[in-house]
């Protein structure tokens, strides 16, 4: 018994020795950074108990105006974590080779598999090679059809509000988004700004609610224990719903090429005429025709991959557009200078047809808005990475397993770069002042081999959906616009929609 006693008292003594050598190890590295009280075993937790999530976002990002551009955390039980908006550092993350996700993206795993967004490594490599093409321009300019079309429903949808109270744009630009990227990426029409419950529409949600929640939990270090969630059972239903659709699209699209490419013609069942865009391509034919070694990709290959542009291509663009309506709404002047510019370039009539990327391109101010716009609220405010190797950085060397946050919300608010940084201010997009700045102070997109893929897809959507929204409305802010919080998983989010008014134009 003694014995027993004896080997129990040791090991504990040994781990807490081991624990004690570990944070002093830690607590050296935090000496070449600045960062906040962390106690001794539950690390920066107290500061986050009992907080609401806006308040948790307004903490983490309110760190550096305390603690500078670099922050070390130490976290509970010895996790280090570095918050990180200084460009050089920033710079030398986003170059690394031996780095992968933080843990936040495996939460997205079950759904996404490890689409070009999760994946590393070679499997990264050769994915990001095969879609890359699938984002030329001129595939990009086929579905300004869409955009087109889909904002056009957007602006009839919004008919039911003009002159009336404030109300939240942010769920219709969901819809909006939600119809535009099935379209886009899979050829489906699923008319969710038609019918909001529609079961695939409402499955993505679910699922960004599922993520959000999980990312927030206190069990979120423990995977093993995921199945202890109340929404477990939930969200496996939910992946199945949402994977057997992509599945049942790959499906039915493949057959259909096959067919055509057998009577080298193009066959149309008239019972799909409504379901699938006819002759324009989308990334899932894209993904169809592709070969690596002679062989094409498997049906899971494919639907990890559009189920990514399925997660990464909405929600970004809806916080964008969304984000910048609310800015416009609450800069009047910039707002009509923008209106003029789109009268100018456009004529009050183009609006109302189909707008081209030539056209689009022309419309410099409108451009301008839309930086400063994913600058003060850059959709994807934090990324995520864990060093597989050490990391030299501040004179000390940081060790591999270390999660790593980049911080794009605050790199944008640097105030060294971007003087009184919450001002909103188009200007500091003009030519003259963008030469200024280096290629790591602006990342709405990322940057380096890891940026976002769709950056052109989303300019596009953004600016076709603003031009159409604002030739037909004023956008007004709501009574209850100053009262708007965020919140984020992987995209930024209002925490209770964004509340503005919409008064018609003269026509
Ligand atoms: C305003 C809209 C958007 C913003 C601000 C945005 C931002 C970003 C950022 C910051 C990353 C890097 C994520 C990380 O390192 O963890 C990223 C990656 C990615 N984005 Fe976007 N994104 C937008 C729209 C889109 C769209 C429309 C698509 C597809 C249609 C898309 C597809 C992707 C993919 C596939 C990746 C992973 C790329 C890789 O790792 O190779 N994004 N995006």
């Amino acid at each position: 018994m003694l014995l027993i006693l004896t080997l129990i008292f040791a090991s504990i003594g040994y781990v807490l020795f081991n624990y004690h050598k570990t944070r002093q190890k830690l607590l050296k590295i935090k000496s070449h950074f600045d960062g906040p009280e962390s106690h001794y075993f539950w690390g920066t937790m107290p500061m986050f108990v009992g907080k609401s999530i806006p308040d948790i976002f307004d903490m983490v990002t309110g760190l550096h105006n305390i603690h500078g551009e670099d922050i070390v955390i130490l976290a509970a039980f010895n996790e280090l974590v570095l918050d990180l908006s200084s460009s050089k550092n920033v710079e030398k993350v986003l170059l690394a080779k031996s780095i992968r996700k933080s843990f936040a993206y495996d939460f997205m795993e079950p759904w996404l598999g490890t689409g070009l967004l999760i994946s590393t490594g070679e499997k990264w490599f050769r994915r990001r090679k095969i879609i890359t093409p699938t984002f030329h321009f001129k595939v990009l300019e086929n579905f300004l059809d869409v955009f087109n079309k889909e904002a056009d429903i957007l602006v009839t949808k919004l008919e039911r509000h003009a002159g009336k109270g404030e109300f939240d744009i942010y769920d219709y630009v969901t819809l909006y988004a939600l119809d535009s990227i099935c379209e886009t990426s899979m050829g489906v029409q699923v008319h969710a700004q038609d019918d909001p419950n529609n079961e695939y529409a409402v499955a993505v949600k679910q699922m960004s609610t599922f993520i959000l929640r999980r990312v927030f939990s206190v069990l979120r270090s423990f995977p093993s224990l995921f199945f202890l969630y109340p929404y477990a059972k939930e969200q496996k239903q939910v992946i199945m719903k949402l994977h057997n659709f992509t599945n049942s699209v790959i499906d039915s699209r493949r057959k259909l090429l096959e067919q055509e490419k057998s009577t080298s013609k193009v066959i149309f069942d008239l019972d799909e005429e409504n379901m699938y865009s006819k002759r324009k391509m989308t990334f899932l034919d894209l993904l169809l025709n592709v070969t690596v070694d002679g062989k094409p990709l498997s049906r899971e290959d494919i639907r990890e991959e559009v189920d990514t542009f399925m997660f990464e291509g909405h929600d970004t663009t809806t916080s964008g557009i969304s984000f910048t309506l609310w800015h416009l709404a609450k800069y009047q002047d910039v707002q009509q200078k923008l209106y003029e510019e789109i009268n100018r370039v456009l004529g009050k009539d183009k609006t109302n047809a189909k707008l081209t990327n030539v056209e689009i391109q022309e419309l410099e101010y409108l451009d301008m808005v839309v930086k400063e716009s994913l600058r003060l609220i850059p959709p994807v405010p934090i990324i995520g990475r864990t060093l597989l190797e050490d990391m030299e950085m501040n004179g000390t060397t940081i060790p591999a397993g270390t999660t790593i946050s980049i911080k794009i919300y605050n790199i944008h608010r640097n105030p060294k770069i971007w003087p009184d940084p919450e001002r909103f201010d188009p200007e500091r997009f003009s030519k003259t002042n963008e030469s200024k700045r280096g290629p790591y102070d602006y990342i709405p997109f990322s940057a380096g081999p890891r940026n976002c893929i769709g950056q052109r897809y989303a300019m596009m959507e953004l600016k076709v959906t603003l031009i159409k929204l604002l030739a037909k409305y004023n956008v007004l802010p709501g009574e209850s616009m100053h009262k708007m919080r965020f919140k984020t998983d992987l995209v930024i989010r209002p925490d209770d929609g964004i509340p503005i008014k919409l008064a018609l134009r003269e026509p």
